[in-house]
């Protein structure tokens, strides 16, 4: 006889409504994969009749969450309301009632995930996040599961698809900044209030996931440094194409010597390389392991049915491990400690505004120079005296401590008119890893 599992879906809205329809629709493809018929026994959202783009059965409605958590029949829920509470207290409840979860809400894990991994491993039971980063690419399994074997040293990820959206239309059209996103805002790439998205914040979330999941580093997002787009100009992407770079919004993990490096800023990468050519709303994840060598993932990083598609395999995926008593994804948590971001040596690109005036250069660079800055080379785009310039150093590698002490010496300089722009370089450079080869 077909073994049955039963699924309640808390959260209607954008992803519940593409799960919904997969769970329905492709009932028996996941069938005949996997012997198991799933089906979705209730849905609980706040307005069951509300419009929504597929005509889901008025039955399954429930307005009430506890109709889900309290069914006995129902073996694994879905939380897709997003935000923290109450979507911690239904995911925390399910598992005290012997339920596996599944959910896409990567702000609640990466600031509450401890407390509830650490539940469902008591309760011998799975969480499944595969949607929380990058939507419908299956990095998550790909990391616990066919990585398994892997120290990852190095994670490169375009995990934001409003940043990547933003960036790659100012990349193409040389438009401003505020003018692409209200573009994005419109094409729905981006949020009315964007803040967490193009402040790094979102992406920070899913690092902090990948970071647990990678070294099973116990850290929260606050551990991370963070840095966003919103300062990023026309000037920046044009000079970067000048010298064969692309600037990307990445979410860097870098393990070596039994410390991490965790940080989010925007990064100019080689124009070569594949995660330049990553655009729109895509995301992208590079992978580095010591077995596997170099890996890249590429798809949609959200949107109702590529996210929809990581939620109902989530949904297989934590039946099936039931079943096989193992439980996916991370078994400890580590107080591992993190390279603090003062530590870490880059090349830098550094944006300057300035009133033209003599001597201007001169004072800027012997600043550099007294922080043991050593400079590659700088660009002043001609312009009238008097007029408000930037003036463009690319720096050797350096310390970060000292270019940030560099910076807030420069920009006290009564001729310096706004804050210095500073992008990291990253050039993937073999010897910059753990290994040699
Ligand atoms: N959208 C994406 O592309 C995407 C991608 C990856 C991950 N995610 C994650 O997926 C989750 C869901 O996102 P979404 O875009 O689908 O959000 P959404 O469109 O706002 O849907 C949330 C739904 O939950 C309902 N809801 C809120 N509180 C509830 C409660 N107490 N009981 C029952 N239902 C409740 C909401 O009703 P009301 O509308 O009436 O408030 C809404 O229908 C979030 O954690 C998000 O970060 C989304």
């Amino acid at each position: 006889m077909t073994k049955k599992i039963q699924v309640g879906l808390i959260g209607c809205g954008t992803v519940g409504t593409g799960v919904a329809k997969l769970l329905l629709d492709h009932q028996s493809l996941i069938e005949r994969r996997t012997g198991v018929k799933f089906q979705l026994k209730k849905i609980a959202d706040l307005y069951p009749k509300k419009n929504r783009p597929f005509k889901l059965p008025s039955a399954l409605f429930t307005k009430d969450a506890e109709n889900i958590l309290n069914d006995p029949d129902i073996s694994v829920v879905v939380e897709l309301i997003g935000g923290i509470e109450p979507a911690k207290t239904f995911l925390l409840k399910a598992l005290d009632r012997g339920k596996h979860v599944v959910t896409a809400n990567k702000a609640l894990l990466a600031d509450h995930g401890i407390e509830i991994f650490q539940k469902a491993l008591q309760k011998g039971l799975q969480v499944g996040f595969e949607a929380s980063v990058a939507g419908g690419i299956p990095i998550i399994r790909a990391i616990s599961e066919g990585f398994v074997a892997n120290h990852i040293s190095q994670v490169y990820g375009i995990i934001n698809g409003t940043c990547n959206y933003i960036l790659s239309e100012m990349t193409a059209h040389g438009s401003p900044y505020d003018t692409v996103l209200k573009k994005a805002q419109k094409a729905g790439y981006a949020e009315a209030n964007p803040a967490l998205d193009v402040g790094g914040i979102d992406a920070a979330h899913k690092l902090t996931l990948i970071a647990m999941l990678c070294y099973g580093a116990g850290v929260t997002t606050k551990k991370i440094f963070v840095e966003g787009i919103e300062r990023i100009s026309p000037i920046d992407i044009e000079f970067a194409k000048k010298i064969g770079f692309t600037i990307k919004l990445l979410a860097i993990s870098k393990e070596q010597g039994g410390t991490i490096e965790l940080r989010v800023h925007p990064t100019m990468i080689p124009s070569t390389h594949q995660l330049a050519t990553v655009s729109g709303p895509f995301n992208a994840i590079y992978l580095k392991g010591d077995a596997v060598g170099e890996t890249l993932f590429y798809g949609r990083g959200a949107g109702m049915m590529p996210t929809a598609s990581a939620v109902v395999s989530d949904v297989v995926a934590v039946s099936r491990a039931h079943d096989e008593r193992g439980i996916i994804g991370i078994h400890e948590f580590e107080d591992m400690e993190l390279r603090p971001m003062d530590k870490i040596e880059s090349e830098y690109y550094l944006r300057v505004e300035v009133v033209d005036k003599p001597k201007v250069l001169s004072q800027i660079t012997g600043i550099l120079g007294q922080h043991d800055i050593s400079i590659a080379s700088v660009y002043q785009p001609q312009q009238d005296h008097g007029a408000k310039v930037p003036i463009i150093i690319l720096t050797h590698r350096g310390q970060e401590k000292n270019v940030q002490k560099a910076i807030l010496k420069i920009d006290e300089l009564p001729f310096v008119v706004d804050k210095t722009v500073i992008i990291r370089v990253e050039h993937f450079r073999k010897k910059e890893g753990k290994e040699k080869g």
